[in-house]
């Protein structure tokens, strides 16, 4: 695998591969890899000749109170991972190489509608500094192919919806969701846990598949989301929102929407943790 740090050598590696015909798919990331990320390279890997993998700590997705400085950053660990999951170049670039102008000066994608609520509404301007990153990213990298975990549902939608709108001839691949054997969403944001925090954070996936079976049954989604905030505060979170919303597009679902999502966000102690869990009626 080889490692590339500044936009020009990125270039460089991806014109001989656009002209030798090759298909390329990205893999953009905040490093500090786990295997729901390795996930994202293997399928990557499926739908592509060959991928490229980004490790960049973003600066413009994080609020001021948020945990940019200490995110956790373990470029050697990364860069073996990728390697053995099958990634062919690493683009490590500096936040020089991503922002020129620096991070509060840059030019700025906005998203509208869907970045006003859920994570967007509790995290002003988190999904203006994906969307402008992953801009950036696809214009560095040029790719056919680029995925995301649908772990991260709403970032999900908000680059479909960049990409679409900004006309990037870009497939958006959607993967699955990789959990710890006690159902807790892989995170990179886990390891802020202790072991008792990590058992009580699976009362999250316990939530959510509660949602699932209870929307089935016809129960009102009131009452459902309530009881799913109850459990969350029983196992000692502290719920931002646990809802069921429509999955093309977040909004309330009237009684005929019959492909739902059910999303949690929750706090226990310092860390932040979300998931979600499509429903199909
Ligand atoms: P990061 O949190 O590093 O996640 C990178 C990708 O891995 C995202 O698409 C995310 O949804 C996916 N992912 C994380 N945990 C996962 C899991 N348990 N199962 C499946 N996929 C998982 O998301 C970001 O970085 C950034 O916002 C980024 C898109 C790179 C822009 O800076």
């Amino acid at each position: 695998m080889e490692i590339v740090r500044r936009n020009n050598e990125l270039y460089a590696v991806v014109d001989v591969w656009q002209r030798a015909g090759k298909r390329i798919a990205l893999v953009p990331t905040m490093g500090n890899l786990h295997a729901g990320h390795h996930s994202l390279i293997t399928l990557a890997r499926e739908r592509a000749d060959v991928v490229i993998a980004s490790v960049f700590v973003n600066p413009t997705q994080f609020g001021p109170h948020e945990d940019f400085a200490r995110y956790p950053r373990t470029p050697d660990a990364d860069a073996a991972g990728l390697a053995a999951s099958g990634c062919d170049l690493l683009f490590l670039p500096g936040v020089e190489d991503l922002y020129p102008y620096g991070a509060d000066r840059s030019v700025r994608v906005s998203v509208p509608e869907l970045t006003g609520v859920l994570e967007g509404a509790i995290r002003p301007g988190h999904f203006d500094g994906v969307a402008t990153v992953v801009a950036k990213l696809f214009n560095l990298a040029r790719p056919h192919v680029a995925v995301f975990g649908q772990k991260d549902y709403q970032q999900l939608l908000v680059i479909r919806r960049l990409a679409r709108d900004l006309g990037y001839p870009i497939e958006i691949v959607a993967a699955p969701i990789v959990r710890e054997e006690n159902g807790l969403a892989m995170s990179s944001r886990n390891q802020y846990l202790d072991a008792d925090q990590r058992a009580r954070a699976s009362a999250i996936n316990v939530a959510l598949r509660a949602m699932d079976e209870h929307m089935r049954g016809a129960r009102p989604r009131q009452e459902v989301e309530a009881e799913a905030s109850r459990r969350l505060t029983e196992a000692g979170l502290q719920p931002d929102y646990a809802v069921i919303r429509r999955a093309a597009d977040l909004a309330e679902p009237s009684p005929d929407d019959r492909q739902l999502v059910a999303l949690i966000a929750a706090r226990m102690g310092q860390t932040r943790l979300i998931d979600n869990l499509l429903i199909d009626l």
